[in-house]
């Protein structure tokens, strides 16, 4: 029988259906994998269900003798799955497009409308008992209705979330995007596009990043970039850690132009920089996009659906490389 490894616990409902089905390994204790067990991993089971938080970089993924055939992975970004290395390697990837859109998208508003109405401040002082009661100039936020927002990376997410903002919010919608879209794509957006983002930049209120991690984003929103962005805007990073230059966004957080942020995922994650704990003017969550019971269930459904498709000898529906 093909043996399966899970690198993390999924939710029950879908490490159940796995059983029922397939011979499973699991990581019993949920901790995070070291480069020597994914190096192991890969030597011994055929397919092998890794998360974003697992390395398999071009030195891991290298490993003699490899068993692996096929990395199925849970979650829809592969930025920390070396895509080349795994070609050469005869290795296939799939991912779990789709099913995480809405749930990212409503943690990308979730942040936008936190960072904007200073939630987090709020909700610090009330629990810390520092709540002196109503006062017309207590904790005022910036109003969203009717604001710009600019979207990075218009894919399902960023359109998902460029449909709340519109819809909800009244909010006029930029984008850029490394390709034209379809107009079917855009349908009921009334989103204009953008030739760079050092034109959309300097005219949005909010900035959200949808655009994928990995070599060809890494600090794309560098000291240049963040210093082009209006006075007194928010940017909101849901996407990857890595595509914001951390010591430019606290720089422009203390300097300007940014009045705040709303982070979901950071450079070198679960550590995040000491100067961000330490100030109101960010909220930060523990990457939290797909964090709900039926998305992680979803995802668990699509990457069997891969391994079924695999393991029939067809093409997995999700197919990376
Ligand atoms: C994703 O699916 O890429 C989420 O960030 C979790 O990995």
């Amino acid at each position: 029988m093909t043996r399966i490894l899970l690198t993390a616990r999924w939710p029950q409902a879908v490490e159940a259906e796995l059983v029922r089905r397939f011979e499973v390994a699991f990581n019993p204790d949920d901790h995070p994998f070291s480069r020597e067990e994914l190096k192991q991993a890969l030597q011994n089971y055929e397919i092998v269900c890794p998360t974003v938080v697992d390395p398999l970089d071009r030195e891991v993924l290298s490993v003699e003798p490899l068993r692996c055939r096929l990395l199925a992975n849970f979650g829809v970004g592969v930025n920390h799955i070396d895509l080349e290395t795994a070609r050469k390697r005869g290795i296939t990837v799939t991912n779990t497009p789709g099913v995480l859109t809405d749930c990212t998208a409503d943690l990308a508003m979730t942040l936008l409308l936190m960072t904007a109405r200073r939630a987090g401040e709020g909700e610090r002082q009330v629990r810390s008992g520092r709540w002196r009661g109503w006062r017309p100039t207590h904790l005022l936020g910036t109003k969203v209705t009717g604001k710009t927002l600019g979207i990075v990376g218009m894919g399902r997410i960023g359109r998902a979330v460029a449909r709340r903002a519109r819809h909800g919010f009244g909010m006029r919608i930029l984008y850029v995007h490394p390709r034209p879209l379809a107009p079917e794509d855009l349908a009921g957006l009334d989103a204009q596009a953008c030739d760079s983002l050092e034109a959309m930049l300097p005219q949005c209120d909010f900035v959200s990043l949808h655009c994928p991690g990995g070599a060809k984003n890494y600090h794309l929103l560098d000291r240049a970039r963040l210093s082009r962005m209006k006075p007194g805007s928010f940017l909101v990073n849901t996407a990857r850690g890595d595509v914001v230059d951390t010591d430019a966004l606290i720089a422009a957080l203390d300097h300007g132009p940014l009045r705040g942020a709303g982070l979901d995922v950071y450079e070198n994650e679960p550590n995040i920089d000491p100067r961000l704990l330490a100030r109101e003017d960010v909220v930060l969550l523990p990457h939290l996009g797909s964090a709900t019971r039926e998305t992680r269930e979803a995802m668990g459904r699509r990457v069997l659906a891969n391994l079924e498709a695999f393991l029939a000898g067809r093409e997995p529906p999700d197919r990376v490389v």
